[in-house]
C-alpha cells in the first residue's frame, strides 16, 4: 500500500516527506521534484516569504544510484527561514485560522498550532506527489493543475489545446491559468485586494490523463476513488470545496443533460478509453468510484487567506479585552500555488489506486500486470 506522512514546522529546521509502498526500480529525477516545488512558491500575489525560500528535496533514503530499492522514501526540504526558537507567542488569534481552536484543544500555545497548521507543510506533499507522478507517467498517465479563478474573475481556459500546449500555456502565465491574456485583468484584481490590506482565494483544476478503466472500487467507501481525492484535496490547507466533472451544476440540470452516453470507435481500440467513446465527460472520469477511461477532472475552491493587513476583530486570550487579530506575515493570494499542490495531491492519490489495481513489488512486475490487464479487457 502506497502512503505518505509529512513532519515540520513552518519555522522549524525542515520539512519532510515519508514515502512507504513505493516500488523498486523506478528511476527518480530529482530535478523534476525541484521544479514543482519551485512551482509551488511562485506565482502572482505571494508574500515575502517565498523569497527567503529555495525549496529542493534532498532525498535521504529508499534509492541506489537513482533508482527505488521498494524501502521508504525520505524527502527533505531545509527552511532557510529557520527561526522558532526565536519565534514570539500570537496573543490575538486570527479568525480563520486554526489559532483558537488548538490553543485550546491542546491547553497550549497559538504558536505551537500555526506552525504546523501553516500550508508551508504543503511542500512536503509537493515533494511526495512529484515523486509519486514519476511512477504514473511510466504508464502514460499525465497530470495538469491550473487556475480557473481567482476572487470571483473567471479565467476560461484557452479552448482546443492539446496537454503540451497547456502546460506550456501555464507556464506563460503568472496565475498558471491556461490563458495568460488574462493575466492584466486578474493581477488587477489582487492588487486591489492588497491595496485595501484583503486576500482573495479562487478555484483550481485538476486534469488526469491517460488513465485505465477501473482504479478504484464501487465496493466499498473507503475505496472509492471520487471520495479518496475529495478527502485529500479537502485536507489541503484553505480548501473549501471539491467538485468532480460538471460537480453542483449537475445538481441543478436532468439526467439527460448530465450523463455521458456511450459510443464505440475501433479506431481507440487501443487508448486508454479502450474505444469506449463519450461524447461528454461530465462525470470527470469516475462513474461509481471508479475511473471510466476518460480524464478525471476535479476542482477544488480555496478560500481567502485569513491573515490580513487590516485584521479583523480577535480577543486577546490573557486579558479577554476586544482588539485586532495579531498579523504575520502572509500572502495575498496563494491560488497559483493551490493548484500546484492540487496537482501532486491528485496524482499521489492517482499512484495509491493503481498500485492497488496492478501493484506490485517492482516496476516490471506492474507494468507485466498492467499490460496483461489491457490484452484481458480489450476482449470484453
Ligand atoms: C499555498 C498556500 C499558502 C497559504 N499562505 C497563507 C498565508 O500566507 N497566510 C495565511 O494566513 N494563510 C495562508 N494559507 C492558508 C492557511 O494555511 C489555512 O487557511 C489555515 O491553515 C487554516 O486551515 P483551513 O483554512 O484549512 O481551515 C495558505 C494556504 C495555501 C494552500
Amino acid at each position: 500500500m502506497l502512503r505518505y506522512w509529512t513532519s515540520g514546522e513552518s519555522h522549524g529546521k525542515s520539512l519532510s516527506a515519508l514515502v512507504d509502498g513505493f516500488p523498486a526500480g523506478v528511476r527518480v529525477d530529482n530535478e523534476a521534484i525541484n521544479r514543482e516545488l519551485q512551482r509551488r512558491q511562485m506565482g502572482y500575489g505571494r508574500g515575502k516569504r517565498q523569497s527567503l525560500e529555495t525549496d529542493t528535496a534532498e532525498i535521504l533514503s529508499g534509492l541506489w544510484n537513482d533508482v527505488t530499492i521498494g524501502s521508504p522514501i525520505e524527502l527533505q526540504i531545509k527552511n532557510n527561514d529557520f527561526k522558532l526558537p526565536r519565534l514570539q507567542e500570537l496573543p490575538r488569534p486570527r479568525p480563520g485560522h486554526g489559532d483558537l481552536t488548538g490553543a485550546i484543544k491542546y491547553l497550549g500555545s497559538i504558536r505551537g498550532v500555526l506552525e504546523r497548521a501553516s500550508a508551508r507543510e504543503t511542500a512536503a506533499r509537493v515533494a511526495a506527489g512529484a515523486l509519486a507522478t514519476q511512477l504514473i507517467q511510466s504508464f502514460g498517465i499525465r497530470t495538469i493543475g491550473y487556475v480557473v479563478e481567482i476572487g470571483g474573475e473567471v479565467i476560461t481556459p484557452r479552448p482546443g489545446l492539446s496537454i503540451d500546449e497547456q502546460l506550456a500555456e501555464r507556464t506563460r502565465s503568472e496565475v498558471f491559468s491556461l490563458d495568460a491574456t488574462q493575466d492584466p485583468r486578474i493581477k488587477k484584481n489582487i492588487d486591489a485586494a492588497q491595496q485595501s490590506g484583503d486576500t482573495v482565494g479562487g478555484i483550481v483544476e485538476v486534469r488526469v490523463e491517460g488513465l485505465p478503466f477501473g482504479l478504484g472500487s464501487h465496493a466499498q467507501w473507503d475505496r472509492k476513488l471520487d471520495g479518496r481525492l475529495a478527502q485529500s484535496v479537502m485536507s489541503i490547507q484553505a480548501i473549501k470545496g471539491v467538485e468532480i466533472g460538471m460537480g453542483f451544476e449537475a445538481a441543478r440540470r436532468r439526467g439527460s443533460q448530465v450523463h455521458d452516453p456511450i459510443g464505440f470507435d475501433p479506431a481507440q481500440k487501443n487508448t486508454p478509453s479502450l474505444g469506449y467513446v463519450r461524447p461528454t465527460n461530465n462525470a470527470g472520469g469516475l462513474e461509481a468510484g471508479m475511473t471510466n477511461g476518460q480524464p478525471v477532472v476535479l476542482r477544488a475552491a480555496m478560500k481567502p487567506i485569513s491573515t490580513l493587513q487590516n485584521p479583523l476583530d480577535s480577543i486577546d486570550m490573557e486579558t479577554k479585552e476586544l482588539s485586532r487579530a495579531s498579523y504575520e506575515r502572509s500572502d495575498i493570494c496563494a491560488v497559483p500555488a493551490a493548484s500546484v499542490i492540487v496537482e501532486n495531491v491528485v496524482a499521489f492519490e492517482i499512484a495509491t489506486a493503481f498500485l492497488e489495481k496492478f501493484g506490485g513489488d517492482s516496476l516490471a512486475e506492474i507494468q507485466d500486470r498492467y499490460e496483461r490487464f489491457l490484452e484481458m479487457a480489450r476482449q470484453r
